[in-house]
Order: structure tokens, then sequence, then C-alpha cells
């Protein structure tokens, strides 16, 4: 082939006078400053912690999948500030699951950042209250959402887990409560995690699992400075907009359901997580997902 032409010899003399992209042309006031990081934080959800180390999920060992995505975080240039973990911690929702995932936990503890933890439809309220945060509860209805503040951005986890259905809802006290935190300053702005995703998804049969009530949400962070809401539960990363803001569903950690099959639920190989950042005041979201025949070393 003849490469003769504007383009040939390689380096051509005017690609140096010449960069492709000169940032002065689009803001005269760049002076070449690189946009601060606020906050690094890393979005995980769905581990589907099993009671034993070769316990099988999908033929996969769910705990093998968290300690790979931990591998995978420790090895990256970044330090997050904190982690969130947005339900389907366990798999069944028994005390073997949840002490076999606070062993696991540890590892991600080392961090010495706060772990956000959120529960999903598989988790049971109890025994993680019980197992996880040594608590005395009684009360299975009793939902477990928080908020924290970290480095001016509030934190907000919410529990949308119905006991016995795979949709999900947020009840009219948690909501309130919802109303009454974002009411609250916060200089970064706040960020919401909640297991089921407020938006359908783009797998049809899935639509009848996500949470029942997107509007009474939409209504309460309407006029408040929400990033995004975090969510799960479908095990694909699915990003689309929400109202006023953006619906993030990140990648599951212990196996993904396959977005390119939209009439029926098919799981395909791959699991992952979302990095996150805060650049500037502004939401950054990369999904990351790896596969079973990526080196894993
Ligand atoms: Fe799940």
């Amino acid at each position: 082939m003849d490469f003769a032409g504007p383009f040939w010899p390689w380096p051509a003399p005017y690609h140096v006078a010449q960069p492709l992209y000169d940032p002065t042309l689009y803001n005269p006031n760049w002076k070449g400053a690189t946009i601060m990081t606020d906050l690094t934080f890393v979005h995980l959800s769905d581990l589907h912690i099993l009671p034993e180390p070769d316990d099988l999920l999908k033929d996969q060992r769910p705990g093998e999948k968290l300690r790979n995505v931990i591998r995978i975080i420790r090895n990256m240039t970044i330090n997050p500030d904190f982690f969130v973990l947005s339900g389907d911690l366990a798999n069944d929702g028994d005390d073997a699951e949840y002490k076999r995932l606070n062993t696991l936990l540890d590892e991600l503890r080392d961090f010495d950042v706060p772990l956000i933890l959120g529960l999903g439809n598989h988790d049971r309220r109890l025994p993680f209250r019980r197992v996880v945060l040594g608590e005395e509860a009684t009360e299975e209805s009793q939902r477990y959402y928080h908020s924290a503040m970290i480095a001016g951005l509030r934190v907000i986890m919410l529990d949308s887990k119905v006991p016995d259905a795979v949709y999900g809802d947020l009840d009219a006290a948690q909501l309130a409560w919802l109303a009454e935190e974002l009411r609250q300053p916060a200089p970064l702005g706040n960020l919401i995690a909640v297991h089921h995703p407020p938006v359908f998804s783009t797998v049809e049969p899935l639509n009848e699992h996500c949470l029942r009530n997107p509007d009474a949400l939409a209504q309460t962070i309407a006029g408040h400075h929400v990033h995004a809401i975090l969510s799960g539960h479908i095990h694909y990363p699915h990003l689309t907009s929400f109202h006023e803001t953006i619906s993030i569903t990140s990648p599951a950690v212990a196996y993904m359901i396959d977005p390119g099959s939209q009439h029926e639920i098919n799981a395909k190989d791959g699991w992952g997580f979302t990095l996150c950042s805060l650049r500037g005041g502004q939401l950054y979201a990369n999904p990351i997902t790896v596969h079973s025949y990526d080196n894993l070393s």
C-alpha cells in the first residue's frame, strides 16, 4: 500500500507545531492545571457470599470473586476514600454467610477507610445486624438505612428490601428521614445508594424486580444536589438519567447478567465493580469488569 501523502512520512513537522488537541482553543483561561480529585471511592454490589469457600453459585465461588476484586483494587494506583456495598451481601441471609462475609470484609477493612454497607433482597436484616454489626436487634422489618459525611460528601444508604419479594420499595418513614437528611448542608453534595435501581433495566424480565416507587424517591430528592443513585440488583452495569440526577448500576461481584439478552435473564461470564471519583465537584464513574479468560494472577 502506498502511504505517500500529507500524513507520510511520520512524524511530519507540522504534527509537532500543531497538536491535534489544543485546550486553549476551547478555554482561553486554561493554564495547564490538572483537575483536582476530591474523593475516590469504590462501589461494590451483589456479593452473594456463601458459608464455605468452596460453595458454588452459578458454578463459581462468590468469595473468590470478592477476593479477586479486592486484589485488583489493591493493585490500582489509587487509594479509595471509602467503599459502598449496595446489598445482596449474602446469598440466603443466614448467620453462616454473614460470618464468612465478615472474614472477607477484613480485607476491605485493611484499607482503613469507611465501609458503607447496605442490604438487598437476598439479605436478612436480623442475621446481618447480629453477626456483622454486633447488634441485638429483634425486628426483621426494621429497615437498615443510614448516612455518613465523608470529607464534605454525604453518602446515604437506603434499604429497599421487601421481605420475601424480589422487587423493592422505599417506605414513607425512610423517605421522610431522607428528606430531612437532604435538608442538611453537604459541601460536596449527596450520593445515594439503594439496592434496587429506580429505573427500568434493558433486560425486560428484570423490570419486575426494580424499585416499585421511583416517583416517591424522585419527589424526595427534587431540588437537592444528588450526584447519583448507586444501585446493584440487576447484575450488570447500567447507566441512565433519573430525573435531575443519574442512576448508576454496578456490575455484580458474584456473577454478571447478560445485557445483550433482552427478553430473558441469562448469566454471562464476568464480574466487577465501579471505580468512582469526584473531580472538581463532578462525579465520574468507571465500571470495571473482569472475565474468567483474563489473566488473574
Ligand atoms: Fe443480586
